[in-house]
């Protein structure tokens, strides 16, 4: 793990507000503020359902929903970070286990939960590899309520077919050359994206397919060296791709470049598996409105994220905070939340009965269990903090405006190298 200073002045002022009792740390417990980006499909119903459990097992207690919208948190991130530097925390906040989380804990803003782990039998009950990315100096800080997959391909079958594309693409070549089929034989739009979070989460994929998992993984190392001919090559490939996406996606998010498969006007959309909670929401049917594979190229790799919720520094209402954890932590509460949300659950011990009514939770859960080769999500925060990743997303920006993939490899690998 990387170790960076730890932000002095964050952190003992965190220290003040408990010492003297002000700005919270186990006030009244009549209500309790939680922060998260889940607003929109298939991400709401599942929030939705925790909220009515909390209710339920905790009466008295108002639920403040403080969720921003906006996929991946672009702007609950900004948001959040305003307030923690203001000292205003809310009393549990979303946060992705790995780089992400170190940010937070570094700069002093989350308390840490061995107590609770210990009281909850959490150490048990997580995989050690997830505990690893959630801990800093052998303390533990947040509660991971799921595992995501990122690398996923989402396609339409009867497009494919129109476009006499046989099977699904299992490389990249593969891809390319769907991808200019479907362009030549319908009117659809080969692959589907939305606002540029999207596109930045698409390049994952593409290097991970590219370079396989251990080349990938070893790009997020600090000083990576991103000026290699292999490096180029993904790049180009991720150009081609992003020549056979639509236009004027900016404003639209992730909800709506998914849909566009599940409607029959998009051939593909790579995008993490929040899209099979939507698609599910929608009423859209597996096998007949879409379906899907590992993006081409990483089969057998699980590109994993988790959604994890905290205990800040100063949190209001701290014992509410803990009821809320508890609920996540919980294999009942993961059990209510995920086959909504379309992930699986971060326990080890979640039922598979209640993954089983969906083919594609069904199959995740499987193959996550059956022990997968792993690469980190970057756009997720699993191996790089904010820094790196808004280095990259404004190297990603740039390059859409300008089209120039040389200056994009560039500012990549000085992004790498800033660290
Ligand atoms: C989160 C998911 C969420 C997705 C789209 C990811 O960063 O981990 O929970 O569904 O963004 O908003």
């Amino acid at each position: 793990m990387r170790v960076r200073r730890r932000s002095v002045a964050a952190g003992t002022l965190g220290l003040v507000l408990l010492a003297s009792g002000c700005g919270g740390g186990g006030g009244g417990a009549d209500q309790v503020e939680v922060f998260s980006w889940w607003t929109g499909g298939g991400e709401e119903a599942g929030l939705e359902a925790l909220i009515e459990r909390f209710e339920e097992d905790n009466p008295g207690v108002e639920f403040v929903n403080a969720a921003v919208a906006g996929g991946s948190g672009t702007n609950a991130q900004a948001v959040l970070e305003g307030r923690l530097q203001s000292q205003d925390p809310p009393d549990s906040f979303q946060g992705h286990a790995g780089a992400e989380l170190q940010d937070y804990i570094e700069a002093g803003y989350l308390q840490p939960l061995d107590d609770f782990y210990d009281e909850q039998g959490l150490r048990e009950a997580l995989p050690d590899q997830l505990i690893e990315q959630i801990s800093y100096e052998g303390e533990v800080y947040s509660v991971p309520v799921n595992i995501h997959r990122s690398n996923v391909l989402w396609f339409n079958p009867s497009l494919l077919e129109e476009a006499g594309v046989e099977a699904p693409p299992e490389t990249l070549d593969e891809l390319v050359e769907a991808l200019e089929a479907v362009a030549e034989e319908t009117d659809a739009i080969p692959m589907a994206v939305g606002a540029q979070w999207t596109v930045s989460h698409l390049l994952e994929s593409v290097l991970l397919g590219s370079l396989g998992p251990d080349a990938y993984n070893g790009l997020w190392e600090p000083g990576a060296d991103w000026g290699t001919p292999e490096v180029a090559e993904a790049l180009e490939t991720f150009e081609v791709i992003l020549d056979h996406t639509q236009e004027e996606s900016a404003a639209e998010d992730w909800q709506e470049a998914s849909r566009r498969v599940a409607d029959g006007e998009a051939a593909f959309n790579i995008m993490g598996d929040w899209a099979a909670g939507y698609f599910d929401e929608v009423g859209a049917l597996p096998g007949e409105d879409y379906d899907w594979v590992a993006s081409p190229g990483t089969d057998g790799t699980y590109m994993w994220l988790s959604d994890s919720f905290t205990l800040p520094v100063g949190a209001p209402n701290e014992e509410a905070a803990l009821s809320w954890l508890e609920l996540v932590a919980g294999r009942e509460g993961q059990d209510v939340f995920n086959p909504l949300k379309g992930s699986i659950p971060a326990r080890e011990d979640a039922d598979p009965a209640h993954y089983a009514d969906s083919p594609y939770l069904e199959s995740a859960l499987a193959e996550w269990q059956a022990g997968p080769e792993l690469a980190g999500s970057f756009w997720h925060g699993v191996t790089v903090g904010n820094r790196w990743k808004n280095d990259v997303d404004t190297a990603v920006g740039l390059y859409l405006g300008d089209g120039d993939l040389e200056a994009f490899n560039d500012a990549l690998h000085e992004a790498a190298r800033s660290e």
